[in-house]
């Protein structure tokens, strides 16, 4: 009797589950489902609800890419070689000298923002292959002056770029000087990195000013993040599968297929780079760290590190969305503790306007225009 009676029971809360579920005509109004459409809208930021249509299409592009996370993977750093190995990276970097010219000390004044203008125009005007730069980039159709009149003043053109934009132009000239001679790449291949570069450095810098921060360090950052990827072909091993330090599976991140192909990776190459170049620490972090490898890691930098770090990670996100990359493009996960701490939304994609995709192409366009010749 006992058994039956507990069936009978059992029976009777299932009939009760039904009947609460679907059994019971809904009341008048609101059905369940809608009632929970209704509030996922309403937690959209009114800018998002307001263009529903292009943040749409954002993430339907989202959709289309394979997106990685490296915040748990134990990327190599240049900790987690031995010093055999460390010898060997910093010996083969050594072979890249960064040029010392007018443009290179150029971009070190302009680190200063209450640099003198004039001083700035007089070091330009010494080296004629900066001042060609400038007086090109000032006369070309997005910055010449709205009066039409050809800018033929250094300091004119100084004024009307605005030191960060002619601090960027300057140290990737540099820049360029250095990787067109050393890297093994082709010429194809360089001049994809460098557009990829170029935009994801604007993007953070447009990044850096929503958030009152002064743009100089992520401008430089943001064109320096994948610096690494030049030189990876000196280090490219004869046999792939001699050394495997990541179980390789179709969705092996790029990043540690590097690690298997070269024993290195672009990260870790681009941040000895930079020690080997003796560019500031903060470069030189952000340049390392800016894929989250071993985030633990990176939660004992400074906080202002830490914002640097993620804004120039969260450009080089915005940028491979936009497909702004230099390879096939792919998404690395940003840890939301770090979108946190800059005050950026868990939706990554609801950082991006109309406005800030216009400041990469422009910046793209140029490069295309006054680069690579
Ligand atoms: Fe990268
Ligand atoms: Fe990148």
């Amino acid at each position: 009797m006992y058994p039956l009676a507990l069936f009978a029971i059992f029976l009777a809360v299932l009939a009760l589950i039904w009947l609460s579920r679907g059994g019971k005509a809904p009341s008048k109004g609101a059905t369940p489902p809608t009632r929970k459409k209704a509030k996922k809208i309403a937690s959209l930021p009114p800018f998002v609800q307001a263009n529903k249509l292009y943040y749409q299409q954002l993430l339907l592009k989202r959709k289309e890419l394979p997106c990685y996370c490296l915040a748990t993977s134990a990327i190599k750093t240049t900790r987690n070689l031995n010093e055999t190995q460390k010898e060997f990276l910093y010996q083969e970097l050594k072979k890249v000298p960064l040029p010392s010219g007018a443009a290179m000390r150029l971009s070190e004044m302009l680190r200063d923002p209450f640099v003198d203008s004039k001083e700035v125009a007089a070091l330009a005007s010494s080296d004629p292959v900066v001042s060609a730069r400038l007086l090109a980039v000032v006369n070309s159709a997005y910055f010449r002056p709205a009066s039409g009149k050809k800018v033929n003043s250094i300091h004119r053109a100084i004024l009307l770029l605005g030191f960060n934009q002619v601090r960027n132009l300057l140290f990737q000239l540099v820049l360029e000087h250095a990787v067109n001679r050393y890297s093994p790449l082709s010429k194809e291949e360089i001049r994809k990195i460098w557009l990829h570069s170029a935009a994801v450095s604007v993007a953070a810098g447009e990044l850096a000013k929503r958030q009152k921060e002064h743009p100089g360090l992520v401008l430089t950052a943001g064109l320096m993040h994948d610096i690494g990827k030049f030189f990876l072909p000196f280090f490219k091993l004869e046999d792939e599968g001699s050394f495997l330090a990541h179980e390789m599976e179709e969705d092996t991140p790029p990043l540690l297929r590097e690690e298997n192909q070269t024993g290195f990776n672009h990260a870790l190459i681009g941040g000895v780079l930079c020690y080997v170049w003796r560019l500031p620490k903060e470069i030189m972090q952000a340049v390392s760290y800016h894929h989250f490898g071993h985030f633990d890691r990176l939660k004992r930098l400074s906080l202002r590190m830490r914002r640097v770090i993620t804004t120039v990670a969260v450009a080089d996100y915005i940028c491979h969305l936009l497909r702004y990359a230099d390879e096939d493009p792919y998404l690395y996960e940003i840890p939301k503790e770090a979108l946190a701490e800059c005050g950026f939304p868990d939706q990554v994609e609801f950082l991006i306007t109309p406005e800030l995709e216009k400041e990469i192409e422009k910046m793209v366009a140029l490069l295309k225009e006054y680069s690579f010749q």
